[in-house]
């Protein structure tokens, strides 16, 4: 009978958990086991009081770390049974993941697990190749299987409508100077086992950008690699807004990234419209649909990206202190 995860197994689970995406790479999670059992928690010490005020991007950031770690713990013969949110009286703890019965990984959960290490926030133009029928129901699925959904804005004129959305969002966030304080705060020009490396910052913002890309310090483009006309732009939602919906949502988003790179796809996020009430309220309503936006990913094939760093696994572990 497996009573509880050992420290050797929650190691092994967060080096996989640590791969998630974050806003500004700010990797804010802690894991500790308590009573055999695996938990996260958001690192309050890595909040973003500016950008993230209600804590909704760290809740993502943990409910897509939470979706690695189960990956990471099934694909062992280990896998969790979960329980989100289990303290009321401690908010900061997002998940306890407690020992299901052994059994063999499925198929899915392998090549999942398989994406983790070769997801990367890619920034970069992509090629105006099409994504074909079969990998934009794939990616719908992967939504749908966290209980969350995935709409893709289609046609030009619902692209537009989106893009203006976007655009206003981006330029109410840059008119805050403690926003873009904190932006530039996290971005890196030297090695640094957190924040955005310049060189992952994508191209360079230009007039005719459709999208509004966050400034994180990109280089200026090769002549004639504009960003594809008309992206596709994917909106991922939840059925309601709580704290939880948001881990929940979270976990949706990692699997949507991870099965966008198993299919070959590449992927950037861009949260302006989420992060700006008005903007994600007139989201909403341009889509019609029940629930609430959490995220906005553009998908499409491009060039390989590149991974940027993370801290390493003892720097977020808080494990009892074992007396000499
Ligand atoms: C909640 C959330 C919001 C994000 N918003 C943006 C964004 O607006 N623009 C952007 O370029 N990247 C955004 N990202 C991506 C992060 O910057 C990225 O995950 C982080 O730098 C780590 O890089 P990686 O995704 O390549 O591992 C967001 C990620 C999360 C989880």
């Amino acid at each position: 009978m497996n009573t509880g995860f050992t420290v050797e197994q929650l190691r092994a689970a967060v080096s996989d958990a640590v791969r998630a995406p974050s806003l500004h790479n700010t990797q804010p999670w802690r894991f500790r086991l308590r009573d055999g059992g695996i938990e996260l928690s958001v690192d309050p010490l890595r909040r973003l009081p500016a950008t993230d005020p209600t804590g909704w991007g760290a809740r993502i950031a943990c409910g897509a770390a939470l979706f690695n770690l189960r990956l990471a713990l099934a694909v062992a013969g280990t896998p969790a049974t979960v329980r989100l949110r289990p303290y009321p009286a401690e908010p900061d703890v997002v998940a306890r993941l407690v020992p299901d019965l052994p059994r063999r990984p499925t198929p899915t959960e392998q090549s999942l697990h398989g994406a983790i290490r070769r997801r990367f926030s890619n920034r970069a133009p992509f090629w105006p190749d099409p994504v074909p029928a079969d990998a934009r129901w794939r990616l719908g699925e992967a939504a749908r299987a966290e209980q969350c959904w995935l709409e893709l804005v289609i046609g030009t004129s619902a692209v537009n409508a989106f893009a203006e959305i976007a655009r206003s969002a981006h330029r109410v966030l840059e008119r805050d100077p403690a926003y873009v304080a904190e932006r530039r705060a996290w971005i890196r020009s030297e090695p640094s086992p957190d924040g955005v490396p310049a060189a992952a910052g994508g191209p360079r913002s230009e007039p005719q950008d459709l999208l509004p890309q966050r400034g994180f310090g990109g280089r200026n483009r090769a002549p004639g690699r504009d960003f594809e006309p008309e992206p596709l732009v994917a909106v991922l939602g939840s059925a309601g807004n709580t704290a939880t919906d948001q881990v929940v949502a979270g976990q949706a988003l990692q699997r949507v990234l991870l099965t966008a790179t198993d299919s070959g796809l590449s992927v950037s996020m861009l949260s302006q419209p989420i992060e700006v009430p008005g903007a994600r309220e007139a989201l909403r309503l341009s889509l019609g649909r029940f629930g609430m936006p959490q995220m906005v990913t553009r998908i499409g094939y491009g060039q390989p990206a590149a991974a940027t760093p993370r801290r390493s696994v003892d720097e977020v572990l808080d494990l009892p202190v074992v007396p000499a």
